[in-house]
């Protein structure tokens, strides 16, 4: 006998669980997700945007608050001017702090001693690379997708609002996985925050902050599939005992 969810959800295996069932789709949509960094030239339809977008409205937010807000950029003209924008920060970076390659030398390492200290997590070499790879422009800030989706983080909302809409965040990437888009979440775009000529543009400006932008397109290739990531222990208390499970 199925329930009524279940009859409305196709008859696919959903909303429950017996031992050992293949994934259900949600499930594989959240295992086979990659960010997509090659993107085919077409547009994705607006109406496609707009239900993803749907997707993150529906996200948990604390108490209820919402604290998010979208904007769609889809002119190439305007994805190029952030893109040239971004670029210049990431060259006055790798100036300042990529003491391999700034003429400043010793003063870059200092300095970047000292930045390391301040925001231990700033120059770890996967982001710093990227930064000296967009500085180089060997590296697109949003991998040539037609269509960039940014998050903004209402600032009155309940408690931290920006988990809110990173949550949010999330909600668009799977939804937008399961219609057949390839996403990449781009921390790069917030950058956009240090010019004052952008936050005007773009409206983040208070009570709106930038979260995040999402590069969104038709991938280029099949580039889903499981990644390999690393096995968490999971401490397990039950029965008065502390167990490790993974
Ligand atoms: C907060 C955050 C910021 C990220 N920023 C970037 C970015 O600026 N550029 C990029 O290409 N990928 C970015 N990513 C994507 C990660 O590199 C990617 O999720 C990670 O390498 C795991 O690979 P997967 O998404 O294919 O599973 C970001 C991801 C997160 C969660």
């Amino acid at each position: 006998m199925t329930t009524e969810v279940e009859e409305r959800s196709g008859a696919v295996e959903m909303y429950s669980w017996h031992e050992g069932m293949d994934f259900n789709p949600v499930e594989k949509v959240i295992l086979e997700r990659r960010s997509v960094r090659r993107y085919q030239d077409r547009q994705v339809p607006e109406k496609l945007v707009r239900r993803v977008c749907e997707a993150g409205r529906f996200a948990p937010t604390a108490g209820n608050c919402q604290a998010f807000k979208f904007v769609v950029i889809r002119d190439p003209a305007l994805i190029d001017e952030i893109e040239r924008f971004v670029g210049r920060l990431c060259r006055i970076t790798s100036f300042l702090l990529d003491w391999r390659s700034s003429p400043l030398g010793r003063a870059a390492w200092l300095l970047a001693q000292a930045t390391a200290r301040i925001v231990p997590n700033w120059l770890h070499p996967v982001p710093f690379g990227a930064v000296s790879l967009i500085a180089q422009g060997k590296l697109k800030v949003f991998h040539g997708a037609p269509t960039i989706v940014l998050v903004l983080i209402d600032k009155r909302g309940v408690g931290y609002p920006e988990k809110d809409a990173y949550i949010c965040a999330q909600n668009i990437i799977l939804a937008a996985h399961s219609l057949g888009l390839g996403t990449c979440w781009v921390g790069f775009a917030e950058m956009l925050k240090y010019s004052p000529a952008w936050r005007r543009r773009l409206g983040l400006r208070w009570p709106l902050g930038i979260g995040m932008g999402i590069a969104l397109g038709y991938p280029q290739g099949q580039p889903d599939g499981m990644v390999a990531r690393e096995l968490h222990e999971i401490d397990w208390f039950e029965g008065g005992e502390k167990r490790t499970v993974y």
